[in-house]
């Protein structure tokens, strides 16, 4: 069995973080995303996996993940040229795929408690597709499973405006081989995208079995900048675990569950967990509350934090109130000395600036 991992696409929803960096790459509780994904694949036993990657993002994934050795891995890099939806990138990866089932899962989606389940249940029953569903509170951001009273899938609409159930279409799909020939039968969407939903809908139109499967844990698409602070919330919550490498001063306090990376220092400062602060990390003077991930690098005083991702390498200065925010790599975030009316901003495209 063979995987298919989708890190392609733009991540518009996510600019200007996806400027200069792969969506699946962000980080939740200081590991890219992508991260948490190979693993779940790996501990699913899947160890011949298909990348899928942009032309503009591929080389920082490429970086990130190399040949997968270190995950007992390997990898094969299939370029997209374009990002013209989930089914397309499905027929791209064809000749890696080959006559072979394969489980398809997309890179910017984590679940509780992996996957293997539901590889294995696939592996038994093999019937055509297996697909995960979640309820939500409004479909309409997602793929839609209508199910029958015996819970049998007869219809998937993608995005619908009036959703038909509260079932979303989690990125997990396991595939027989026959899903080529159901992607050449479909036309592009509204979205001008050939959509995998609409692919197994054709699947259920040429009499094949689809299996569905609820999910009870959480599921998380981190494709917005509301849902990366979610998961960081969530996965700090579930899996931190204390850990203090660096060195904390007599001066401060860090309480709960806080990691601490090698080489960071804690001075005259409070800690309050879930906490995850990355390597070579510089806090002086400074509160860090709950739900917060600083990148390895990052220099922060006198200032006060919680529930916010910080990027790698960035410094923040006299800030007293910072909260449910995220900071690109490198950024700089201070307040001016008293005396100094105007705003002085540096502020690159599609940021967001709240003041
Ligand atoms: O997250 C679950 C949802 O994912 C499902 O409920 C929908 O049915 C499914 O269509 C998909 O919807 P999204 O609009 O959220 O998909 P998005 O464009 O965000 O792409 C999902 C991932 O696949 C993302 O990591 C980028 C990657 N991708 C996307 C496209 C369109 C590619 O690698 N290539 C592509 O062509």
């Amino acid at each position: 069995m063979k995987a298919l991992i989708l890190s392609g696409g733009k991540g518009v929803r996510l600019k200007p973080l996806t400027n200069t960096m792969a969506k699946q790459l962000l980080p939740v509780a200081n590991k890219p995303i992508l991260f948490y994904v190979l693993e779940q694949v790996k501990e699913a036993g899947i160890t011949d996996i298909g990348v899928i990657i942009d032309p503009d993002t591929g080389h920082y994934v490429r970086e990130f993940v190399g040949d997968g050795s270190k995950w007992g891995l390997k990898i094969t890099y299939i370029p997209q040229a374009n990002p013209l939806g989930l089914a397309h990138a499905v027929k791209t990866a064809e000749s890696f795929l080959g006559d072979s089932p394969f489980l398809m899962f997309l890179g910017d989606n984590l679940i509780e408690g992996g996957i293997k389940a539901f590889v294995d249940e696939f592996k038994s029953a093999l019937p055509n597709a297996l697909i995960l569903l979640k309820k939500v509170a409004d479909a309409r951001a997602f793929g839609v499973a209508e199910l029958d009273a015996a819970g049998k899938v007869i219809k998937l609409v993608e995005k619908p405006k009036v959703p038909k159930s509260d079932l979303a279409l989690v990125g997990v799909y396991l595939f027989k081989p026959d899903i080529h020939l159901a992607i050449t039968k479909i036309k592009p969407s509204f979205r001008g995208e050939l959509e995998i939903t609409d692919a197994i809908q054709q699947l259920i139109n040429d009499g094949k079995t689809v299996d569905s499967h609820i999910l009870k844990g959480w599921w998380l698409d981190t494709g917005k900048k509301d849902d990366l602070l979610e998961a960081n919330r969530v996965v700090l919550d579930d899996y931190l675990k204390r850990d203090i490498r660096g060195t904390v001063d007599p001066n401060s306090k860090v309480s709960g569950r806080v990691y601490i990376g090698e080489g960071s220092l804690i001075e005259n400062s409070v800690i309050r967990g879930p906490v995850s602060i990355s390597e070579n990390c510089q806090i002086k003077n400074s509160f860090v509350g709950p739900f917060t991930s600083i990148g390895e690098g990052t220099l922060i005083e006198k200032s006060s934090i919680e529930h916010s991702v910080i990027l790698r390498k960035c410094r923040i200065n006299n800030i007293e109130r910072l909260g449910d925010s995220i900071i690109g790599s490198e950024s700089e975030i201070m307040k001016q000395e008293p005396g100094f009316k105007p705003l002085c901003l540096f502020v690159g495209d599609n940021s967001k600036v709240v003041l």
